[in-house]
Order: structure tokens, then C-alpha cells, then sequence
């Protein structure tokens, strides 16, 4: 089907875009299991690398983790081991290499805050939603995954859903307990994740730099 390029089509489109925010808190109320659908059709809808991965059907999974289930707590526990391996891994580092610490010190910070506080977005939100895309040649999975999670992003908005990026996910690839809970091969996938739930608050549209400012234009 073509897509209708009226006025309205257009306005609404633009809105869903400027709506989009990354959402950090949710409500305890979870959303339908169709709104997840929903979410998760517009992900498989997303571009991916056919010519890295081949003409596989496999090239895209999905898993969701429910709240308050036994899978998530295992989940966190074991990305919260992740952020906590990464801090020492750079504590030792700039010890070794004091110059580093300017470049490392706020994602230190960022794993400082999961080793205290837990994973935002991992018990923290009704859903856990991992994507694991198939490795292929050249190794463009996550690029294949920033685009299903960006149409999964603007689905939710679209739904009134908040949405939160979960970025740690994509260092549970090699992560051998982690792959069992998924149940896949290591090696295989790339992975990366996302919380989606009700906003615990109404986010406003933010601010970008002038694109006009940011744009040359050559001949
Ligand atoms: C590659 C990438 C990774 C990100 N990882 C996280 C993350 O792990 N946790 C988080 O809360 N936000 C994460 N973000 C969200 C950004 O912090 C956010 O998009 C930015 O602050 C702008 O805010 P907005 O999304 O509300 O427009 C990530 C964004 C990108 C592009």
C-alpha cells in the first residue's frame, strides 16, 4: 500500500517524531500485550544488513521479559555483575594509565550508578525488551539494532508509551549465563535493549541545536 502523503499524514508524523523522549521512570501499570506487538512489529519493519547476514529469516529476535517474573530478576542480576566487572576493569585501568581517566571517568560514573542503584530499565519498567540481531560481514548489527529499536521507539510514542534505551544489554553478548536464559548460541547475535512502559511523568518536547546551523550544503 502507498503511503498517503496528505497534510494531516505529514503533521502527525512530525508530532510522533518531536514526542519522542527518553523515558527513565514508569508507572507500575503494565500495557497491553498488543501494544508490545505493535511495538515489536515496527522493530521487524526496520531496515537490516541483508547483504551482511545473508538471506536468513533468523537475522531478527525479540525477547521480552515481564516484571516481576523470574527472568528479569535474573537478567538484572547478571547485568548488574556486567557493570560491576566494567567499573573494576576501569578503576584498574586508570590506575595503570592515569591519562585515560578524563575519557573514562563519566561512563565510569554511569556504572558507578547502575553498581549502586541497579539497571534503569531492568525491574524498573514494566517490560525489558531485548533485540538480538545475527552477526554477518561486515559486523553491522548494531547499527541494524539502533534502527529497529529508533521505529520501536516512535511506535511507543505513537502509543503514549515512554521508552528508555538499555544500553548495558549489548555487553550481555558474550555473556555466557545470559545467552542460556536467552537460549541462543554465543557468537551468533549482537544484542542491545530498551524498557517500555507508562510514563511516571509527561516528558516535554526537548530542544536541538539550529539544523540550519548544523547543515552545509555543497555543490
Ligand atoms: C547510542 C545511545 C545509547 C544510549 N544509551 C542510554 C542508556 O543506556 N540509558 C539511558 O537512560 N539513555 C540512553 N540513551 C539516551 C540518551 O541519553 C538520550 O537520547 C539523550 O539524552 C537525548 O534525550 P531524548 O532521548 O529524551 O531526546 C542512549 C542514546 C543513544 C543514542
Amino acid at each position: 500500500m502507498a503511503i498517503n502523503n496528505d497534510n494531516d499524514c505529514n503533521e502527525i508524523f512530525d508530532e510522533v517524531i518531536k514526542s519522542r523522549r527518553s523515558t527513565r521512570f514508569f508507572k507500575d501499570e503494565f500495557p497491553s500485550k498488543e501494544n508490545i506487538e505493535d511495538i515489536l512489529n515496527a522493530g521487524m519493519l526496520a531496515p537490516y544488513a541483508a547483504q551482511a547476514v545473508g538471506n536468513n529469516e533468523d537475522f531478527r529476535r525479540f525477547f521480552v521479559f515481564k516484571n516481576g517474573g523470574k527472568s528479569i530478576e535474573i537478567a538484572g542480576d547478571l547485568m548488574h555483575k556486567k557493570a560491576q566487572e566494567g567499573l573494576d576493569h576501569f578503576k584498574k585501568m586508570i590506575v595503570e594509565k592515569p591519562f585515560l581517566k578524563g575519557k573514562v571517568q563519566s561512563f565510569m560514573d554511569k556504572l558507578q550508578m547502575i553498581v549502586d542503584n541497579g539497571v534503569l530499565g531492568v525491574g524498573t519498567a514494566p517490560y525489558f525488551v531485548i533485540v538480538a540481531e545475527l552477526r554477518g560481514v561486515p559486523p553491522v548489527e548494531q547499527e541494524s539494532i539502533a534502527h529497529c529499536l529508533e521505529n520501536m521507539w516512535l511506535k511507543a510514542t505513537e502509543l503514549g508509551l515512554g521508552f528508555g534505551l538499555v544500553s548495558l544489554t549489548s555487553q550481555m553478548a558474550e555473556d555466557e549465563e545470559f545467552l542460556k536464559l536467552l537460549d541462543i548460541p554465543k557468537g551468533k547475535y549482537a544484542l542491545n535493549g530498551c524498557a517500555i512502559g507508562y510514563p511516571s511523568k509527561q516528558i516535554p518536547t526537548t530542544t536541538r541545536p539550529d539544523t540550519k546551523k548544523s547543515t552545509k550544503w555543497l555543490n
